[in-house]
């Protein structure tokens, strides 16, 4: 019957794919996971949670509810997920940790691509009505110096594509071997090092209390004039007024920026300049990789409901 079958709530937007994996082994409900209180009343009655990036699922969630089995996070990061807040109350938590690694990768490269083309604003000038062929001159990519930091999944993703171009690879990983980079074709260094020799910067690391703030104004001094940094990982690991600063002192010759560190978020000192390249998070924002994270996470949460044991996919 209807109300013997477990309760999915699925409180952000997921591709529809998602579904078709419940079937209807599992009666599903909706909730806008950013509505606190509605959050709060739909958790009591669930025995899994879906979220993305948006919803914060801390330990007062976990504490208005005694029924709730699993949280899946339909993505990468679990920043916004309280692991040990979850684990003290029994809650298993599962994440899709590939399903969209591609496409944070090549977005990275994009927004490299339009920040050493200048795309955005020689777009918004020709729609401007304006032919200004001189005004958009840029640089290659070919020949420079990249360097990576954190060379997890994304982070060898994103320096196997940069390989192509023709560029010099350099990372800093304080958790990859040398052997292992070398395997890559990357040569590891100290932060310090690669922010001296990077023509262009690429971070992707994880949101945890020792990213946090890595890259500061002390850091963003010891770069070589005119380098372009790329942050498609998560916000506030590059400080954001520090960056702004640098950029507005050409310090810092362009950056790429896709995430904050308050999101949602439609003000930031980067919005003003005209070197830098934004996007609303949208690194996870292809429609293979929601089809993934998606049906990813809700075989998972198929399974843990079931009882059964639940593998690292
Ligand atoms: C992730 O951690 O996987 C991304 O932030 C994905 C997302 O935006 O959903």
């Amino acid at each position: 019957t209807q109300s013997s079958r477990p309760v999915v709530l699925i409180a952000e937007k997921l591709a529809p794919s998602t579904l078709e994996v419940f079937g209807d082994e599992v009666e599903v409900r909706h909730v806008d996971g950013t509505d606190r209180t509605a959050l709060l009343s739909a958790v009591a009655e669930a025995d899994a949670l879906l979220v993305r990036s948006a919803t914060k699922v801390d330990a007062e969630v976990f504490a208005s509810t005694n029924r709730l089995k699993v949280v899946a996070r339909a993505g990468v990061g679990l920043d916004n997920v309280e692991v040990p807040a979850a684990t003290a109350r029994g809650v298993l938590v599962v994440n899709a940790p590939t399903s969209n690694i591609v496409s944070a990768a090549e977005h990275a490269v994009a927004l490299l691509l339009s920040l050493a083309r200048r795309i955005p604003p020689a777009d918004a000038s020709l729609r401007a009505g304006e032919w200004k062929r001189s005004a958009f001159s840029g640089v290659e990519i070919w020949g420079k110096t990249v360097g990576v930091v954190g060379l997890g999944k994304i982070g060898q993703l994103f320096a196997q594509r940069l390989a192509s171009f023709g560029t010099e690879l350099i990372a800093y990983d304080p958790y990859v071997s040398p052997q292992r980079a070398a395997q890559l074709g990357i040569e590891l260094v100290e932060l310090e090092e690669l922010l001296a020799r990077a023509d262009i910067i690429s971070i992707h690391l994880p949101k945890t209390p020792e990213t946090k703030g890595l890259i500061g104004a002390d850091q963003l001094a010891k770069t070589k004039r005119g380098v372009l940094i790329v942050n498609a990982a998560r916000g506030g690991l590059i400080d954001e007024e520090a960056l702004a600063d640098a950029v507005r002192e050409g310090q810092v010759g362009g950056a790429g920026v896709d995430v904050f560190a308050t999101e949602p978020t439609t003000s930031s000192p980067l919005f003003e300049l005209p070197n830098v390249v934004v996007t609303p998070h949208l690194g996870a924002s292809t429609g293979e990789a929601q089809d993934r994270a998606g049906t990813d996470v809700a075989r998972s949460v198929l399974l843990a409901l079931r009882g059964d044991f639940v593998p690292d996919a």
